[in-house]
């Protein structure tokens, strides 16, 4: 059986290539009531950082893009690989399974994913999880999800539970907890440190490209903010302007060596992913970061995204997505000594080595409806084509140093490689 993942193909018929995988019907433009908002806030102290701006746009509480209630309405939606095959979700979920084993069976295993959109990596990853019982054994299996946007968790919760979950009141650190459809308790946080300590693996599919990034331009005086003003011509328009002097930001975050003129940094990615790696190192485990990304080579990638086109970011903050590609040699710097990482490789190169191929041709051989068929390829094509997703989409993993020895003499860019036969495993 092919499961509701092959959710897309409607959706990707309107794709154009350069399109960030998200999508929104047009909206008006301007005005959005963070717009206002910010307007009041640099009119009353001044310019604000990128990072302030960004924060803003997409987690303000009560407006932010990802947390307003429209999100996934039928005004708008996003794309991502999860959302276009099983295949994506089912070979992660094996990624999982083979770093679980790697790593000595522990008998406690936390499944996390950050920034879960709505549910479908690990339902898919669930799935595998139910089809590989025999491997997991009576290990303790939880689920914990980390998701600002509380009407995006109602839509994890349907899809992963049926509905199932209580809601606490408040600030308690879990604040939505339940039990899959599969049988597995699942919690709902916040924020990384409210997560139990124990052997973990971590998801991260888009979701450090969402995070406040701040820029900087090196000047003839040295490097300098790049802020967010109101433009005087126009008071109702914002727009970039270069700091004067320096800021704690320009000051504190930019590498002695940097030789390019302009960089983007991710503070926040830097503190999320030395939370991830000091827990790797202590407690065990492994994760897995998926995005659009460079190694420290590229310099402007700030955009925004609305209605399938480029969107000025300045434009409508609240109303359009925004993105930064990420840095993983800036990631990579702030995991420190205590744990692993490889890659970034490609998409395609990593869906290759977990073995994409095999598990096409047994979706195919269990698949007679025709249609369906075109479907499997085609959504199998738009993840590994080079042309896609295939190139644009990078992976990279921050592994326990305890795996070290299985990696010695191997590449820098070299993926983790599955336990052999699972992807031609028959999961339905
Ligand atoms: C681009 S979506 C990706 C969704 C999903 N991973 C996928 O690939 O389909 C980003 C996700 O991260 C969540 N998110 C964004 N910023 C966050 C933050 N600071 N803390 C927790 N979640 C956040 C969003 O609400 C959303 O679920």
């Amino acid at each position: 059986m092919i499961s509701s993942s092959m959710r897309t193909l409607l959706w990707l018929k309107r794709l154009m290539p350069e399109v960030r995988w998200t999508m929104w019907q047009n909206r008006s433009c301007s005005n959005s009531s963070i717009h206002k908002h910010l307007i009041s806030k640099i009119t009353a102290t001044g310019p604000i950082s990128v990072a302030e701006y960004m924060r803003e746009a997409l987690t303000n509480p009560v407006a932010g893009y990802y947390v307003k209630n429209d999100m996934l309405g039928a005004g708008g939606d996003f794309i991502t690989s999860p959302e276009i095959s099983q295949i994506f979700g089912e070979l992660l979920g094996v990624w999982c399974v083979s770093e679980w084993m790697a790593a000595g069976k522990s008998n406690m295993f936390q499944l996390v994913e950050l920034g879960p959109g709505r549910g479908s990596l690990a339902s898919d990853i669930l799935r595998v999880f139910s089809q590989l019982k025999t491997v997991l054994g009576e290990t303790d299996i939880s689920v914990h999800l980390v998701e600002v946007s509380p009407k995006l968790s109602q839509f994890q919760a349907e899809c992963l539970t049926g509905g199932n979950t209580q809601s606490s009141d408040g600030d308690q650190p879990v604040y939505r907890s339940g039990t899959t459809r599969t049988g597995l308790p699942i919690y709902w946080y916040r924020r990384i440190e409210d997560i139990p300590r124990g052997f973990s693996v971590f998801l991260a599919h888009e979701f450090f490209d969402a995070l406040p990034i701040h820029k900087f331009q090196k000047t003839e005086k040295g490097w300098r903010e790049v802020m967010v003003d109101i433009d005087p011509e126009s008071p109702e328009k914002l727009r970039f302007v270069v700091s004067h002097s320096p800021t704690l930001a320009s000051s504190v975050l930019i590498q002695k060596d940097e030789n390019r003129k302009h960089v983007e940094v991710c503070p926040e990615g830097g503190v999320i992913v030395q939370k991830l790696a000091n827990r790797i190192a202590e407690d065990g485990g492994a994760a897995l970061i998926v995005d659009y990304g460079h190694d420290g080579t590229k310099t402007d990638t700030f955009r925004g995204f609305k209605g399938h086109q480029l969107h000025n970011v300045l434009e409508a903050p609240g109303m359009a997505d925004m993105t930064a590609d990420v840095d993983f040699s800036y990631l990579r710097k702030m995991t420190g000594n205590e744990v692993t990482c490889l890659g970034p490789i490609t998409q395609r190169s990593f869906l290759k080595n977990m073995g994409i191929d095999s598990r096409l041709q047994v979706l195919l051989r269990n698949c007679h409806d025709p249609s369906t068929r075109a479907q499997l390829i085609h959504s199998y094509d738009m993840l590994i084509n080079p042309e896609k997703m295939g190139h644009r989409f990078q992976f990279f993993s921050v592994l326990n140093r305890g795996r070290l020895s299985q990696y010695k003499g191997m590449q820098k860019n070299t993926a983790p490689l599955p336990v052999a036969g699972f992807a031609e495993l028959d999961i339905q």
